[in-house]
């Protein structure tokens, strides 16, 4: 029997810090754990967040004897050619030479895009079926989407990372593929709901209509989330049945992964 046509997921925005790298992995090991087969694109080549996340889980593996879950990795340098031209036709060489080589066996290739537009995040996106897209409870945030007023909290005109995923989405309807499922994930949320919490919810409830992205509350702020990073491990991972926090915090992974609609 073929093979189903592998799954691409970003995680991408231009913003720095908003949580791909965390929710990347988080995801990357739901889906290990549902028995799919995943391969791991690294696009930040400076900070190497999931590839360094991933060596960590082997080392623990291999120090402890426990067996976890592993997908393939491989991190894509942007090329240093000093043509613009010679450049971009490096990075969507080793681009389509990584994504040709995973595709013969993954379900699931997860890409993990840096915070700032390169050449090789816009290969990415153009060929995202599914692109994440985390964002903190902030206007500031808020602003890589949409321009916000200041009176009315209403969206005023749409800033540059929305005009990128707009293009890439032309892009994949010029090439006869199925729309992109852009899905903009709230993170670091604050137990406590405040007037900015909320401010930002209808910001992001006019923008939702605008773009066409669906938003998702996603995780909130808690210490497990990164306190794992050292041993590879996740929430996934670990017996946290005496603590209501971690129990919470799978939850939260475990819904994100249910609204992803990925199988
Ligand atoms: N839900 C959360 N609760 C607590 N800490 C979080 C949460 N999500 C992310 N963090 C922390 O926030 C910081 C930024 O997260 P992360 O590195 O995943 O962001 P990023 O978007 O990949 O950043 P960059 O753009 O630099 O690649 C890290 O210190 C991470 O541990
Ligand atoms: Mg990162």
């Amino acid at each position: 029997m073929d093979k189903k046509e592998t799954h691409i997921i970003v995680f991408g925005n231009e913003k720095g810090g908003t949580g791909k790298s965390t929710l990347a992995m988080h995801i990357i090991v739901c889906l290990l754990n549902a028995g799919k087969k995943v391969a791991v694109i690294d696009l930040d080549s400076r900070q190497k967040s999931v590839a360094r996340y991933l060596q960590n889980r082997q080392a623990h593996m291999a120090n402890s004897g426990a067996e976890v879950v592993m997908p393939e990795c491989m991190v894509i340098a942007p090329s240093s050619a000093s043509a613009i031209q010679d450049r971009e036709t490096e990075d969507q060489q080793n681009f389509q030479k990584v994504l040709s080589r995973f595709k013969q066996t993954a379900d699931f290739i997860v890409v993990d895009c840096p915070g700032n537009d390169t050449y090789l995040s816009r290969l990415a996106h153009a060929l995202a079926d599914t692109l994440i897209t985390p964002l903190n409870d902030s206007f500031v945030d808020l602003d890589l989407l949409g321009e916000v007023s200041a009176n009315d909290f209403q969206v005023k005109k749409l800033s540059c990372y929305s005009e990128m995923v707009w293009d890439s989405r032309k892009f994949r309807a010029a090439s006869g593929r199925p729309p992109m499922d852009w899905v903009v994930v709230r993170n670091r949320l604050a137990s406590l709901g405040s007037r900015n919490n909320k401010r930002v919810h209808g910001a992001l409830d006019a923008l939702q209509k605008r773009v066409m992205f669906r938003y998702l509350p996603g995780l909130y702020e808690r210490v497990i989330y990164k306190e794992l990073f050292p041993s590879g491990l996740t929430i996934l991972d670990v017996d946290n049945s005496n603590s209501l926090s971690n129990v919470a915090a799978k939850q939260d992974v475990r819904s994100l992964l249910d609204s992803l609609n990925l199988f």
